[in-house]
Protein backbone atom coordinates (compact mmCIF):
# COMPACT_ATOMS: atom_id res chain seq x y z
CA UNK A 1 0.00 0.00 0.00
CA UNK A 2 1.27 3.16 -1.29
CA UNK A 3 0.49 6.13 1.22
CA UNK A 4 2.54 9.01 -0.13
CA UNK A 5 0.63 12.19 0.23
CA UNK A 6 -2.08 11.01 1.31
CA UNK A 7 -3.85 12.78 4.36
CA UNK A 8 -5.05 9.83 6.84
CA UNK A 9 -5.21 11.54 9.65
CA UNK A 10 -8.36 13.69 8.36
CA UNK A 11 -10.23 10.25 7.85
CA UNK A 12 -13.63 10.10 9.04
CA UNK A 13 -14.64 8.02 11.57
CA UNK A 14 -14.75 4.28 10.36
CA UNK A 15 -18.85 3.97 11.04
CA UNK A 16 -19.58 6.83 8.46
CA UNK A 17 -18.35 5.07 4.98
CA UNK A 18 -18.99 1.96 6.20
CA UNK A 19 -22.71 1.93 6.55
CA UNK A 20 -23.27 3.23 3.02
CA UNK A 21 -20.83 1.03 2.12
CA UNK A 22 -22.97 -1.99 3.61
CA UNK A 23 -26.13 -0.54 2.40
CA UNK A 24 -25.10 -0.77 -1.65
CA UNK A 25 -25.21 -4.21 -1.72
CA UNK A 26 -28.76 -4.32 0.00
CA UNK A 27 -30.30 -2.31 -3.19
CA UNK A 28 -28.68 -4.66 -5.39
CA UNK A 29 -30.20 -7.53 -4.12
CA UNK A 30 -33.52 -5.64 -3.76
CA UNK A 31 -32.77 -5.06 -8.00
CA UNK A 32 -31.98 -8.72 -8.40
CA UNK A 33 -35.35 -9.49 -6.64
CA UNK A 34 -37.35 -7.65 -8.72
CA UNK A 35 -36.02 -8.61 -11.89
CA UNK A 36 -36.50 -12.47 -10.58
CA UNK A 37 -39.87 -11.36 -9.75
CA UNK A 38 -40.90 -9.17 -13.58
CA UNK A 39 -38.33 -11.12 -15.66
CA UNK A 40 -38.42 -10.32 -19.19
CA UNK A 41 -41.04 -7.28 -19.22
CA UNK A 42 -38.23 -5.14 -17.25
CA UNK A 43 -35.79 -5.62 -20.21
CA UNK A 44 -38.10 -4.42 -22.98
CA UNK A 45 -38.01 -0.73 -22.31
CA UNK A 46 -36.13 1.16 -20.76
CA UNK A 47 -39.27 3.91 -20.33
CA UNK A 48 -41.58 1.68 -18.62
CA UNK A 49 -41.94 2.33 -14.54
CA UNK A 50 -40.94 -1.14 -13.68
CA UNK A 51 -37.48 -0.89 -15.52
CA UNK A 52 -37.30 2.97 -14.51
CA UNK A 53 -37.47 1.16 -10.46
CA UNK A 54 -34.61 -1.07 -11.47
CA UNK A 55 -32.47 1.02 -13.47
CA UNK A 56 -32.59 3.32 -10.01
CA UNK A 57 -32.07 0.36 -7.45
CA UNK A 58 -28.67 0.14 -9.12
CA UNK A 59 -27.99 3.48 -10.01
CA UNK A 60 -28.98 5.27 -7.07
CA UNK A 61 -29.34 2.24 -4.34
CA UNK A 62 -25.88 0.42 -4.88
CA UNK A 63 -23.31 3.48 -7.59
CA UNK A 64 -24.59 6.16 -5.73
CA UNK A 65 -24.56 4.23 -2.72
CA UNK A 66 -21.11 3.70 -2.53
CA UNK A 67 -20.04 6.81 -4.32
CA UNK A 68 -21.28 8.94 -1.93
CA UNK A 69 -19.95 6.93 0.78
CA UNK A 70 -16.41 6.86 -0.82
CA UNK A 71 -16.44 10.52 -1.40
CA UNK A 72 -16.86 11.10 2.51
CA UNK A 73 -14.24 9.23 3.06
CA UNK A 74 -11.51 9.96 0.15
CA UNK A 75 -12.72 13.87 0.18
CA UNK A 76 -10.57 14.71 3.66
CA UNK A 77 -7.88 12.37 2.24
CA UNK A 78 -6.95 12.98 -1.19
CA UNK A 79 -8.55 16.84 -1.53
CA UNK A 80 -6.91 17.27 1.73
CA UNK A 81 -9.82 19.07 3.87
CA UNK A 82 -12.26 17.71 6.09
CA UNK A 83 -15.67 17.47 4.69
CA UNK A 84 -18.13 19.77 6.82
CA UNK A 85 -21.10 18.77 9.01
CA UNK A 86 -20.57 14.79 9.32
CA UNK A 87 -22.95 14.49 12.04
CA UNK A 88 -25.56 15.23 9.30
CA UNK A 89 -24.18 11.86 7.61
CA UNK A 90 -26.76 9.55 9.13
CA UNK A 91 -29.63 12.10 8.00
CA UNK A 92 -27.98 11.62 4.30
CA UNK A 93 -27.89 8.36 4.47
CA UNK A 94 -31.36 7.79 6.06
CA UNK A 95 -33.10 10.06 3.10
CA UNK A 96 -31.35 8.47 0.86
CA UNK A 97 -32.34 5.16 1.42
CA UNK A 98 -36.08 5.33 2.58
CA UNK A 99 -36.25 8.36 -0.66
CA UNK A 100 -35.53 5.56 -2.83
CA UNK A 101 -37.62 3.16 -1.21
CA UNK A 102 -40.53 4.99 -1.50
CA UNK A 103 -39.26 6.21 -4.93
CA UNK A 104 -38.95 2.36 -6.34
CA UNK A 105 -42.61 1.62 -4.40
CA UNK A 106 -44.17 4.53 -6.05
CA UNK A 107 -42.68 3.70 -9.68
CA UNK A 108 -44.09 0.12 -9.03
CA UNK A 109 -47.90 1.25 -7.42
CA UNK A 110 -48.12 4.50 -8.51
CA UNK A 111 -49.37 5.72 -5.14
CA UNK A 112 -49.48 9.18 -4.88
CA UNK A 113 -48.10 9.97 -1.47
CA UNK A 114 -45.12 7.58 -1.71
CA UNK A 115 -43.61 10.42 -4.53
CA UNK A 116 -44.13 12.96 -1.78
CA UNK A 117 -42.17 10.69 0.31
CA UNK A 118 -39.69 10.14 -2.33
CA UNK A 119 -38.62 13.79 -2.45
CA UNK A 120 -39.07 14.38 1.34
CA UNK A 121 -36.15 11.55 1.86
CA UNK A 122 -34.06 12.27 -1.58
CA UNK A 123 -34.41 15.93 -1.39
CA UNK A 124 -32.56 16.54 1.94
CA UNK A 125 -29.92 13.97 1.46
CA UNK A 126 -28.69 15.29 -1.64
CA UNK A 127 -28.90 19.32 -0.26
CA UNK A 128 -26.69 18.24 2.40
CA UNK A 129 -24.38 15.78 0.74
CA UNK A 130 -23.84 18.46 -2.38
CA UNK A 131 -23.26 21.18 0.14
CA UNK A 132 -20.83 19.59 2.32
CA UNK A 133 -18.92 18.63 -0.88
CA UNK A 134 -19.28 22.05 -2.28
CA UNK A 135 -17.35 23.78 1.13
CA UNK A 136 -15.14 20.92 0.82
CA UNK A 137 -13.68 21.58 -2.39
CA UNK A 138 -14.26 25.40 -1.95
CA UNK A 139 -11.17 24.79 0.92
CA UNK A 140 -8.82 22.77 -1.39
CA UNK A 141 -5.34 23.67 -1.30
CA UNK A 142 -4.27 22.16 -4.57
CA UNK A 143 -6.11 21.15 -7.56
CA UNK A 144 -4.86 18.23 -9.25
CA UNK A 145 -6.78 15.89 -11.52
CA UNK A 146 -8.53 13.94 -9.04
CA UNK A 147 -9.67 16.95 -7.58
CA UNK A 148 -11.27 18.21 -10.52
CA UNK A 149 -12.69 14.78 -11.77
CA UNK A 150 -14.14 14.84 -8.03
CA UNK A 151 -15.65 18.55 -8.72
CA UNK A 152 -17.10 17.97 -12.14
CA UNK A 153 -18.81 14.38 -11.11
CA UNK A 154 -20.53 16.10 -7.75
CA UNK A 155 -21.98 19.45 -10.43
CA UNK A 156 -23.24 16.65 -12.86
CA UNK A 157 -24.96 15.06 -10.04
CA UNK A 158 -26.45 17.91 -8.64
CA UNK A 159 -28.19 18.61 -12.40
CA UNK A 160 -28.78 15.21 -13.26
CA UNK A 161 -30.78 14.98 -9.41
CA UNK A 162 -32.45 18.72 -9.91
CA UNK A 163 -33.61 16.87 -13.52
CA UNK A 164 -35.18 13.97 -11.71
CA UNK A 165 -36.58 15.94 -9.17
CA UNK A 166 -38.25 17.65 -11.66
CA UNK A 167 -39.42 15.14 -13.12
CA UNK A 168 -41.31 13.32 -9.38
CA UNK A 169 -43.01 17.16 -9.88
CA UNK A 170 -44.50 16.21 -13.35
CA UNK A 171 -45.34 13.01 -13.02
CA UNK A 172 -47.26 14.76 -9.16
CA UNK A 173 -49.00 16.89 -11.60
CA UNK A 174 -47.49 19.86 -10.46
CA UNK A 175 -46.03 20.88 -13.77
CA UNK A 176 -46.01 19.62 -17.17
CA UNK A 177 -41.93 19.98 -19.15
CA UNK A 178 -42.03 21.28 -22.28
CA UNK A 179 -39.08 19.32 -23.51
CA UNK A 180 -39.17 16.10 -21.59
CA UNK A 181 -37.25 13.78 -23.76
CA UNK A 182 -34.47 15.76 -24.18
CA UNK A 183 -34.60 16.36 -20.71
CA UNK A 184 -34.35 13.01 -20.22
CA UNK A 185 -31.72 12.08 -22.34
CA UNK A 186 -29.92 15.44 -20.44
CA UNK A 187 -30.28 13.55 -17.34
CA UNK A 188 -29.24 10.56 -18.05
CA UNK A 189 -25.71 11.58 -20.01
CA UNK A 190 -25.60 13.99 -16.80
CA UNK A 191 -25.68 10.96 -14.30
CA UNK A 192 -24.04 8.40 -16.33
CA UNK A 193 -21.10 10.19 -18.08
CA UNK A 194 -20.93 13.23 -15.31
CA UNK A 195 -21.38 11.77 -12.30
CA UNK A 196 -20.81 7.88 -12.66
CA UNK A 197 -18.07 7.88 -15.26
CA UNK A 198 -16.12 10.88 -14.21
CA UNK A 199 -15.86 9.59 -10.55
CA UNK A 200 -14.70 6.37 -11.26
CA UNK A 201 -12.03 7.76 -13.70
CA UNK A 202 -11.23 10.46 -11.23
CA UNK A 203 -10.86 7.83 -8.29
CA UNK A 204 -9.03 5.23 -10.24
CA UNK A 205 -5.70 7.70 -10.59
CA UNK A 206 -5.36 7.93 -7.19
CA UNK A 207 -6.46 4.39 -5.85
CA UNK A 208 -4.60 2.34 -8.50
CA UNK A 209 -1.51 3.47 -7.20
CA UNK A 210 -2.01 3.34 -3.75
CA UNK A 211 -3.45 -0.09 -3.82
CA UNK A 212 -1.78 -2.21 -6.57
CA UNK A 213 1.62 0.13 -6.20
CA UNK A 214 1.67 0.69 -9.68
CA UNK A 215 3.31 3.78 -10.28
CA UNK A 216 1.37 7.20 -10.59
CA UNK A 217 -0.81 8.03 -14.04
CA UNK A 218 0.71 10.62 -16.14
CA UNK A 219 -0.40 14.03 -15.41
CA UNK A 220 -1.22 14.43 -18.97
CA UNK A 221 -3.32 11.39 -19.66
CA UNK A 222 -5.43 11.97 -16.19
CA UNK A 223 -6.11 15.60 -17.50
CA UNK A 224 -6.96 14.05 -21.21
CA UNK A 225 -9.83 11.77 -19.73
CA UNK A 226 -10.68 14.76 -17.54
CA UNK A 227 -11.27 17.00 -20.53
CA UNK A 228 -13.26 14.36 -22.46
CA UNK A 229 -15.33 13.84 -19.05
CA UNK A 230 -15.97 17.33 -19.27
CA UNK A 231 -17.39 17.94 -23.21
CA UNK A 232 -19.67 14.15 -22.76
CA UNK A 233 -22.17 15.32 -20.75
CA UNK A 234 -22.16 18.76 -22.48
CA UNK A 235 -22.17 17.56 -25.81
CA UNK A 236 -24.51 14.73 -24.77
CA UNK A 237 -27.15 17.69 -23.19
CA UNK A 238 -26.88 19.86 -26.84
CA UNK A 239 -27.61 17.03 -28.86
CA UNK A 240 -30.51 16.10 -27.06
CA UNK A 241 -31.67 19.73 -27.66
CA UNK A 242 -30.78 20.50 -30.63
CA UNK A 243 -29.70 18.08 -33.08
CA UNK A 244 -32.27 16.75 -35.65
CA UNK A 245 -31.59 12.85 -35.67
CA UNK A 246 -30.10 10.43 -33.22
CA UNK A 247 -27.00 9.75 -35.21
CA UNK A 248 -26.12 13.11 -33.87
CA UNK A 249 -25.82 11.12 -30.49
CA UNK A 250 -22.55 9.83 -32.77
CA UNK A 251 -20.45 13.09 -31.57
CA UNK A 252 -20.71 12.31 -27.29
CA UNK A 253 -20.26 8.70 -28.03
CA UNK A 254 -17.03 9.44 -29.85
CA UNK A 255 -16.06 11.91 -26.93
CA UNK A 256 -17.02 8.75 -24.31
CA UNK A 257 -14.90 6.27 -26.62
CA UNK A 258 -12.08 8.63 -26.32
CA UNK A 259 -12.25 9.18 -22.57
CA UNK A 260 -12.48 5.20 -22.38
CA UNK A 261 -9.42 4.46 -24.83
CA UNK A 262 -7.44 6.42 -23.05
CA UNK A 263 -8.50 5.69 -19.26
CA UNK A 264 -8.35 1.89 -20.43
CA UNK A 265 -4.83 2.34 -21.95
CA UNK A 266 -3.54 4.11 -18.52
CA UNK A 267 -5.27 1.22 -16.59
CA UNK A 268 -3.55 -1.43 -18.22
CA UNK A 269 -0.04 0.13 -18.39
CA UNK A 270 -0.09 1.04 -14.66
CA UNK A 271 -1.76 -2.75 -13.54
CA UNK A 272 1.26 -4.37 -16.05
CA UNK A 273 3.63 -2.03 -14.09
CA UNK A 274 2.67 -2.88 -10.39
CA UNK A 275 5.58 -4.11 -8.10
CA UNK A 276 3.60 -6.75 -6.64
CA UNK A 277 2.05 -9.28 -9.24
CA UNK A 278 -0.70 -9.98 -6.89
CA UNK A 279 -4.07 -11.66 -9.21
CA UNK A 280 -6.32 -10.77 -6.94
CA UNK A 281 -10.75 -10.81 -7.05
CA UNK A 282 -10.33 -7.09 -6.87
CA UNK A 283 -7.91 -6.95 -9.96
CA UNK A 284 -10.32 -9.61 -11.89
CA UNK A 285 -12.78 -6.50 -10.94
CA UNK A 286 -10.90 -4.16 -12.89
CA UNK A 287 -10.13 -6.22 -15.68
CA UNK A 288 -14.23 -7.07 -15.99
CA UNK A 289 -14.95 -3.00 -15.59
CA UNK A 290 -12.22 -2.06 -18.47
CA UNK A 291 -13.89 -4.82 -20.88
CA UNK A 292 -17.00 -4.10 -20.02
CA UNK A 293 -17.08 -0.03 -21.01
CA UNK A 294 -16.27 -0.17 -24.70
CA UNK A 295 -18.53 -2.77 -25.22
CA UNK A 296 -21.46 -1.04 -23.83
CA UNK A 297 -20.31 1.76 -26.24
CA UNK A 298 -20.24 -0.68 -28.77
CA UNK A 299 -23.93 -1.52 -28.12
CA UNK A 300 -24.95 2.12 -28.09
CA UNK A 301 -23.41 2.61 -31.23
CA UNK A 302 -25.18 -0.24 -32.66
CA UNK A 303 -28.30 1.50 -31.25
CA UNK A 304 -27.85 4.62 -33.24
CA UNK A 305 -27.89 2.80 -36.09
CA UNK A 306 -30.23 0.26 -35.59
CA UNK A 307 -32.92 2.16 -32.38
CA UNK A 308 -34.09 -1.35 -31.15
CA UNK A 309 -34.29 -1.24 -27.50
CA UNK A 310 -32.04 -4.71 -27.07
CA UNK A 311 -29.25 -2.61 -28.09
CA UNK A 312 -29.80 0.08 -24.95
CA UNK A 313 -30.70 -2.38 -22.80
CA UNK A 314 -27.43 -4.09 -23.51
CA UNK A 315 -26.19 -1.00 -22.93
CA UNK A 316 -27.69 -0.67 -19.38
CA UNK A 317 -26.22 -3.93 -17.79
CA UNK A 318 -22.98 -3.65 -19.55
CA UNK A 319 -22.38 -0.38 -18.52
CA UNK A 320 -24.62 -0.27 -14.52
CA UNK A 321 -23.26 -3.74 -14.05
CA UNK A 322 -20.29 -4.53 -16.12
CA UNK A 323 -18.48 -1.13 -16.14
CA UNK A 324 -19.92 0.94 -13.07
CA UNK A 325 -20.55 -2.28 -10.77
CA UNK A 326 -17.31 -4.37 -10.89
CA UNK A 327 -15.02 -1.63 -10.58
CA UNK A 328 -16.85 -0.49 -7.44
CA UNK A 329 -17.08 -3.84 -5.67
CA UNK A 330 -13.28 -4.01 -6.53
CA UNK A 331 -12.93 -1.04 -5.00
CA UNK A 332 -14.84 -1.70 -2.04
CA UNK A 333 -13.50 -4.98 -1.01
CA UNK A 334 -9.86 -2.71 -1.25
CA UNK A 335 -11.04 -0.16 0.41
CA UNK A 336 -12.80 -1.42 3.80
CA UNK A 337 -10.38 -4.07 4.08
CA UNK A 338 -8.13 -0.99 4.39
CA UNK A 339 -9.90 1.00 6.43
CA UNK A 340 -10.48 -1.49 8.75
CA UNK A 341 -6.85 -2.13 9.75
CA UNK A 342 -6.32 1.55 9.55
CA UNK A 343 -8.47 1.73 12.52
CA UNK A 344 -8.76 -1.02 14.12
CA UNK A 345 -5.07 -2.25 13.95
CA UNK A 346 -2.72 0.37 12.49
CA UNK A 347 -2.05 1.42 16.18
CA UNK A 348 -0.61 -2.00 17.36
CA UNK A 349 1.61 -2.36 14.05
CA UNK A 350 5.43 -2.80 15.06
CA UNK A 351 4.27 -3.94 18.92
CA UNK A 352 1.19 -6.98 18.26
CA UNK A 353 0.91 -9.48 15.84
CA UNK A 354 -1.87 -7.58 13.71
CA UNK A 355 -4.02 -9.37 10.97
CA UNK A 356 -3.19 -9.18 7.30
CA UNK A 357 -5.47 -7.34 4.77
CA UNK A 358 -6.38 -11.18 3.55
CA UNK A 359 -7.43 -12.20 7.14
CA UNK A 360 -10.21 -8.78 6.78
CA UNK A 361 -11.34 -10.24 3.40
CA UNK A 362 -9.86 -13.00 2.52
CA UNK A 363 -8.99 -14.65 -0.92
CA UNK A 364 -11.74 -17.35 -1.68
CA UNK A 365 -15.15 -16.17 -0.86
CA UNK A 366 -14.55 -12.52 -3.24
CA UNK A 367 -13.21 -15.09 -6.31
CA UNK A 368 -16.60 -16.99 -5.64
CA UNK A 369 -18.57 -13.82 -5.51
CA UNK A 370 -16.73 -12.66 -8.41
CA UNK A 371 -17.68 -15.74 -10.50
CA UNK A 372 -21.43 -15.08 -9.60
CA UNK A 373 -21.23 -11.56 -10.57
CA UNK A 374 -19.63 -12.65 -14.24
CA UNK A 375 -22.32 -15.44 -14.36
CA UNK A 376 -24.94 -12.80 -13.81
CA UNK A 377 -23.69 -10.45 -16.33
CA UNK A 378 -23.26 -13.46 -18.75
CA UNK A 379 -26.70 -13.86 -18.39
CA UNK A 380 -28.30 -10.49 -18.23
CA UNK A 381 -26.25 -9.12 -21.52
CA UNK A 382 -28.02 -12.27 -23.67
CA UNK A 383 -31.34 -11.98 -21.54
CA UNK A 384 -31.44 -8.37 -22.74
CA UNK A 385 -30.36 -9.17 -26.84
CA UNK A 386 -33.09 -11.63 -26.34
CA UNK A 387 -35.76 -10.94 -24.46
CA UNK A 388 -35.78 -14.28 -23.30
CA UNK A 389 -37.65 -14.34 -20.02
CA UNK A 390 -36.15 -17.70 -17.66
CA UNK A 391 -32.48 -15.73 -19.09
CA UNK A 392 -33.57 -12.69 -16.80
CA UNK A 393 -35.22 -13.95 -14.19
CA UNK A 394 -32.27 -15.60 -13.93
CA UNK A 395 -29.82 -13.45 -14.34
CA UNK A 396 -31.88 -11.31 -11.49
CA UNK A 397 -31.68 -14.26 -9.12
CA UNK A 398 -27.37 -14.23 -10.17
CA UNK A 399 -27.90 -10.72 -9.22
CA UNK A 400 -29.28 -11.48 -5.83
CA UNK A 401 -26.47 -13.97 -4.72
CA UNK A 402 -23.80 -11.88 -5.84
CA UNK A 403 -25.02 -9.12 -4.15
CA UNK A 404 -26.09 -10.92 -1.14
CA UNK A 405 -22.39 -12.53 -1.35
CA UNK A 406 -20.88 -9.22 -1.29
CA UNK A 407 -23.10 -7.57 1.94
CA UNK A 408 -21.94 -11.22 3.88
CA UNK A 409 -18.21 -10.64 3.05
CA UNK A 410 -18.31 -6.62 3.74
CA UNK A 411 -20.11 -7.43 7.08
CA UNK A 412 -17.46 -10.10 8.24
CA UNK A 413 -15.37 -7.25 7.40
CA UNK A 414 -16.75 -4.56 9.12
CA UNK A 415 -17.26 -6.62 12.84
CA UNK A 416 -13.79 -8.32 11.78
CA UNK A 417 -11.98 -7.65 16.01
CA UNK A 418 -9.68 -10.35 16.49
CA UNK A 419 -7.90 -10.71 19.45
CA UNK A 420 -3.95 -9.94 19.07
CA UNK A 421 -1.23 -11.58 20.61
CA UNK A 422 2.12 -9.67 22.16
CA UNK A 423 4.94 -9.53 20.21
CA UNK A 424 6.64 -9.88 23.73
CA UNK A 425 5.84 -13.01 23.78
CA UNK A 426 5.63 -14.14 19.85
CA UNK A 427 8.44 -11.66 18.85
CA UNK A 428 6.34 -10.71 16.08
CA UNK A 429 6.30 -7.27 14.62
CA UNK A 430 4.34 -5.59 11.33
CA UNK A 431 6.13 -6.08 7.94
CA UNK A 432 6.15 -3.62 4.84
CA UNK A 433 5.66 -5.49 1.54
CA UNK A 434 9.41 -6.19 1.15
CA UNK A 435 9.70 -8.07 4.67
CA UNK A 436 11.08 -5.56 6.45
CA UNK A 437 9.93 -4.19 9.61
CA UNK A 438 8.46 -1.00 9.82
CA UNK A 439 8.77 2.09 11.70
CA UNK A 440 5.49 4.01 10.62
CA UNK A 441 2.33 1.59 10.30
CA UNK A 442 2.18 -0.50 7.40
CA UNK A 443 -1.18 -2.57 6.11
CA UNK A 444 0.59 -5.53 5.73
CA UNK A 445 0.28 -7.44 2.32
CA UNK A 446 -2.73 -9.38 0.33
CA UNK A 447 0.58 -12.09 0.43
CA UNK A 448 -1.05 -14.87 -1.89
CA UNK A 449 -1.34 -15.14 -5.75
CA UNK A 450 -4.95 -16.87 -6.80
CA UNK A 451 -5.86 -17.78 -10.52
C1 LIG B 1 -33.24 12.34 -7.02
C2 LIG B 1 -32.70 11.46 -7.82
C3 LIG B 1 -33.31 10.96 -9.12
C4 LIG B 1 -34.62 10.93 -9.52
C5 LIG B 1 -35.83 11.38 -8.75
C6 LIG B 1 -34.62 10.35 -10.84
C7 LIG B 1 -35.77 10.16 -11.61
C8 LIG B 1 -35.78 9.72 -12.92
C9 LIG B 1 -36.93 9.66 -13.78
C10 LIG B 1 -38.32 10.10 -13.37
C11 LIG B 1 -36.54 9.15 -14.96
C12 LIG B 1 -37.43 8.91 -16.19
C13 LIG B 1 -37.40 10.11 -17.08
C14 LIG B 1 -38.45 10.04 -18.16
O1 LIG B 1 -38.99 9.00 -18.44
O2 LIG B 1 -38.75 11.07 -18.73
C15 LIG B 1 -35.14 8.84 -14.88
C16 LIG B 1 -34.38 8.23 -15.84
C17 LIG B 1 -33.11 7.75 -15.62
N1 LIG B 1 -32.31 8.01 -14.53
FE1 LIG B 1 -32.84 9.04 -12.89
N2 LIG B 1 -33.36 10.02 -11.20
C18 LIG B 1 -32.53 10.38 -10.16
C19 LIG B 1 -31.16 10.23 -10.12
C20 LIG B 1 -30.45 9.44 -10.99
C21 LIG B 1 -29.07 9.10 -10.83
C22 LIG B 1 -28.15 9.62 -9.71
C23 LIG B 1 -28.76 8.26 -11.86
C24 LIG B 1 -27.45 7.58 -12.16
C25 LIG B 1 -26.45 7.46 -11.36
C26 LIG B 1 -29.95 8.11 -12.68
C27 LIG B 1 -30.03 7.36 -13.83
C28 LIG B 1 -31.11 7.36 -14.69
C29 LIG B 1 -31.14 6.62 -15.93
C30 LIG B 1 -30.01 5.75 -16.48
C31 LIG B 1 -32.38 6.86 -16.51
C32 LIG B 1 -32.91 6.28 -17.81
C33 LIG B 1 -33.70 5.09 -17.40
C34 LIG B 1 -34.00 4.14 -18.49
O3 LIG B 1 -33.44 4.27 -19.60
O4 LIG B 1 -34.75 3.18 -18.21
N3 LIG B 1 -30.96 8.84 -12.11
N4 LIG B 1 -34.70 9.21 -13.62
Amino acid sequence: MNRKGLRLDQAPPLHLPLRFFLTAPLFGVGAGLLLAWKGAELLLTPWSFPTLALVHLITLGFLTMVMMGALYQITPVLVGTPVPGTGLVWLVHLGLVCGLAALTLWLLTGAPFLNWLAVAGLLPAFLIFLGQMALALRRAPTWNATVFSIALAVTALALAISLGLVFLGEFAALWQLPARRPLATAHVYLALGGWVGTLITGVGYAVIPMFYLSGKFPAHLTWLVMAFQLLLPISGSLVAFLAPSPVWHLIPLLIAASATGVFTFAVVRALRGRKRRIIDSTLRYWQTGIACAPLSLASLAVFTFHPEFRWLMAFGVLFLLGFAMSILSGMLYKIVAFLVWLHRFSKMAGKMDVPLLRDIIPHRPTALQWWTHLLMLGLLVVAALTGHDGLARAGGLALVVSCGALFLILLRAARFNRPTTSTESTGITATNSSGAATAEPQPPSQGSTEA
